[in-house]
């Protein structure tokens, strides 16, 4: 039996609302020590946890471990794909130190979708059928060629920005040439994807996998597009809830043993002619398009989902520290935990501009109505994402991006939820501030396929 120290300070690296919503539970944990959080986080985070005194960055390496040495981090826990790609978890993990979140080398199948690929091919994994380009002119006349419509990807880490659905040949000429001008944000340009445009209803699957044990957590669904009724560009996503009917049991158990079982072990393959090397630890998510055929990969990430997390964590109950603690020390079959039976949802509400440059430095006001909002058996609970303090010891907060809070309710059904959630979310206000009103429609609509 493997059991967590009785007191364990921990490391949360990220500032969003994924990372709030994870430090609020693991502030609910009695085997918690010190919380620290990267210095400059936003306000949520500032408020239950310690700042760090430097910049968290691989380049820092010696610093870093030095620092946790000092301060005894027993569990370093990271949030979001960026630091995952830089290599944080290699830097970190340490004797008497665990990591959750993947090393580098495994972080690939998030940080480059055409790696990713060739291990679902390699697993037998059901996926768009894709190729991958390292030049615009090869592209160009691949899709030239061919008449379905189809989707353009660059390869690496975009935010969920970097792809576009295309329904013409046109659209994805123009979305080639824009990859490989450098034109997008980001310098992604040497390799994109070309895969087959999939229809469906879009699932989030998120699991936490030790490098042998699989614990699916309830499903979400996750919102992309910024506009109402799933129109405009993609963002890194506008609302979620959980669980969701359009994934019961028996659909589960398929992608379980279709999708995620075959990917760890194919990720075990990779790791097993290293001796003493650690493997795949941490959150292993796989966002699926729900097809005619079955579920299909859309793409993996190595993470927990945002705002995915914001409606898990709702919803959870237990220690979440001893769970990520076990996940993280490869012992995940002896922690247990269960989930609230309510539905929770969760509403992002964005500043002017986003997913494009958004207006910033905006007083946020109305959180405490927001979470006022909830009636009897319901929960409201605003989870910062880009917000900066007000000032020092305020309370308040002022936007600092794109996705500012996420407005997450609990209530007895997603009809409930999603109705609170849109309730509250119009009691947060800053000039400019917008959210979708519409967070659940797909299943609301009574428009939900099921497959299995
Ligand atoms: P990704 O970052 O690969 O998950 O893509 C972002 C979003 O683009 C997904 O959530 C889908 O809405 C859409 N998308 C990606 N790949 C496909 C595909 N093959 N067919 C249809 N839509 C897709
Ligand atoms: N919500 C999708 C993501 O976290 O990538």
């Amino acid at each position: 039996m493997a059991t967590p120290p009785d007191r364990v300070n921990v490391l949360l690296i990220g500032s969003g609302g994924r990372e709030h919503a994870i430090a609020w539970r693991l502030t609910q944990s009695p085997r918690l020590g010190t919380l620290w959080v990267q210095k400059g986080a936003n306000a949520g985070l500032v408020a239950l946890g310690r700042e760090c005194p430097e910049e968290l960055t691989p380049g820092k390496a010696f610093f870093l471990t030095r620092w946790c040495d000092r301060e005894e981090i027993g569990l370093v826990v990271i949030g979001p794909e960026g630091p995952l790609a830089e290599g944080m978890a290699d830097v970190l993990s340490a004797p008497g130190r665990l990591v959750f979140g993947p090393r580098r080398d495994l972080a690939l199948i998030e940080s480059d979708k055409a790696w990713a690929k060739s291990l679902m091919r390699e697993a037998l994994v059901p996926t768009a059928e894709g190729r991958v380009f390292t030049s615009a002119a090869a592209a160009l006349r691949y899709v030239n060629d061919r008449d379905e419509p189809c989707v353009v990807k660059m390869a690496g880490l975009c935010a969920g920005k970097g792809v576009t659905v295309c329904s013409t040949t046109e659209e994805a000429r123009v979305a080639i040439r824009a990859c490989f001008a450098g034109v997008r944000e980001g310098d992604h340009a040497a390799k994109v994807v070309i895969e087959e445009r999939l229809d469906g209803q879009e699932l989030s699957v998120l699991a936490l996998v030790d490098g042998k044990t699989i614990t699916i957590l309830d499903p979400c669904q996750d919102h992309k597009q910024v506009g109402e009724g799933d129109t405009g560009p993609n963002t890194g996503g506008m609302g979620a809830y959980c669980p969701t009917p359009l994934a019961p049991d028996a659909l589960l158990d398929t992608v379980s043993r279709q999708i995620l079982v075959p990917t760890v072990d194919a990720l075990r393959r990779r790791v097993e002619d290293e001796s003493a090397a650690v493997p795949f630890r941490g959150v292993l998510f796989a966002g699926l398009m729900l097809t005619p055929g079955g579920p299909k990969v859309l793409e993996y990430n190595a993470r927990f989902g945002d705002p995915e997390t914001q409606a898990l964590m709702m919803r959870f109950q237990g220690d979440l520290l001893g769970l990520l603690w076990h996940t993280a020390n490869g012992s995940l079959d002896e922690a247990s935990f269960s989930m609230d039976s309510r539905t929770a949802c969760c509403v992002v509400v964005c500043a002017q501009g986003y997913p494009g440059a958004p207006r910033t430095g905006d007083r946020i006001e109305g959180i405490a109505d927001a979470e006022a909002e909830a009636g009897t058996g319901e929960v409201v609970k605003v989870f910062h994402a880009s917000t900066k303090p007000l000032g020092p010891g305020s309370a308040g907060a002022v936007s600092a991006g794109g996705r500012v809070v996420g407005v997450t309710a609990l209530a007895q059904s997603l009809t409930e939820a999603a109705a609170l959630a849109t309730r509250a979310a119009a009691r947060i206000h800053f000039p400019g501030a917008f959210f979708r009103k519409d967070i659940g429609h797909r299943v609301l609509a009574g428009s939900a396929p099921v497959s299995s």
